[in-house]
């Protein structure tokens, strides 16, 4: 297993073992995610963040994870601020970074951003979500999330709701939950549905998905609900997005005809799918998920940059 250096670019590029091995070390930094334990394994280190699209977990804990394990942050969270805003490419604004720190973290409009940054810079480029593609390290944490709630993924009906087309957190976990063995039911409006690539991704790992729009029937023995925002930004048509807009509302009603121990996942942000009235209910672990974002963020930093 080599992390030093490594790229993370999308989660089909790590094994099992390599995964497992991110969770194992990520536990490890629980203490220190909480600000219970102070560390400065990436003392003298420098983070760039670079956000070229919303964000406020993802940066932000990328950023509480770099300081509290004692490296340091530089960063574009706003792109009017930068020379993109002069026309600079992408692959100019990625050499600039590259020689002002020792990784990158890169959110990105475009799909394969990531991957092409990564091809200009001699750091690793971690990818903070590119377009409808990936979003590599939110999977890590929720793969996390799962296996510190229900300790195994292997066999869990694992129900994955809302924009299944436009949502990049989904295609990464689809795929992930589909490596370790769980039962996938993709539900979502028609025009919503899982890409078609996804699913043979999921196939080619000996799962077969099953899908529906039907929401009450889906969650009857679920495991897991890992509920997801329409992606109104992505939508080429408002009309559309309208259509679509409230297809799903998770509320106390829907929560009465699921297992009492099913969880409810989420990446957030929220718009309307998790009514909040279900945030108090044991059920629903979404805040405790952002959390995880952190000792799973500390745990990739930790692992590309010092390499142990
Ligand atoms: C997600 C994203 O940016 O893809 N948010 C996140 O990183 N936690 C989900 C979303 O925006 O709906």
């Amino acid at each position: 297993m080599e992390f030093k250096n490594r790229d993370i670019i999308s989660i089909k590029d790590f094994s099992r073992e390599e995964i497992l091995h991110i969770v194992k070390t990520a536990k490890k930094f629980i203490p220190f995610a909480r600000g219970k334990k102070y560390s400065d394994v990436l003392k003298g280190k420098i983070l760039t963040s670079l956000f070229f699209e919303p964000s406020t977990r993802t940066r932000l804990s990328f950023e509480s994870a770099m300081h509290r394990l004692g490296g340091s942050v530089i960063s574009v969270a706003e792109p009017t601020t930068s020379s993109v805003k002069k026309g600079e490419t992408l692959s100019d604004t990625i050499r600039m970074a590259d020689s002002y720190s020792d990784v990158i973290v890169l959110r990105h409009s475009q799909e394969g951003a990531a991957r092409l940054a990564a091809e200009f810079a001699e750091h690793p480029v971690v990818n903070a979500g590119d377009g409808a593609g990936h979003h590599p390290t939110q999977c890590l944490l929720d793969l996390f999330t799962i296996l510190s709630e229900k300790k195994k993924i292997d066999g869990l009906n694992i129900v994955l709701l809302g924009d299944l087309k436009y949502g990049r957190t989904v295609h990464s976990l689809a795929y992930a939950l589909a490596l370790f063995g769980a039962n996938l039911t993709f539900v979502s409006p028609k025009t919503l549905e899982m890409p078609r690539e996804v699913v043979k991704e999921c196939k080619d790992v000996g799962i077969e998905p099953k899908s529906t729009t039907v929401l009450e029937k889906a969650i009857k023995d679920a495991d897991v609900l890992y509920v997801t925002r329409i992606q109104k930004e992505r939508f080429p048509d408002p009309e559309e997005y309208s259509r679509v807009a409230s297809s799903y509302r998770v509320d106390l009603n829907l929560l009465s005809k699921a297992p009492k121990d099913m969880i409810i996942m989420h990446p957030l942000p929220r718009v309307a799918e998790i009514a909040p009235e279900v945030d108090k209910t044991p059920n629903a672990v979404y805040f405790k998920q952002a959390f995880n974002g952190i000792p799973v963020r500390m745990a990739i930093l930790y692992l590309i940059l010092r390499g142990e």
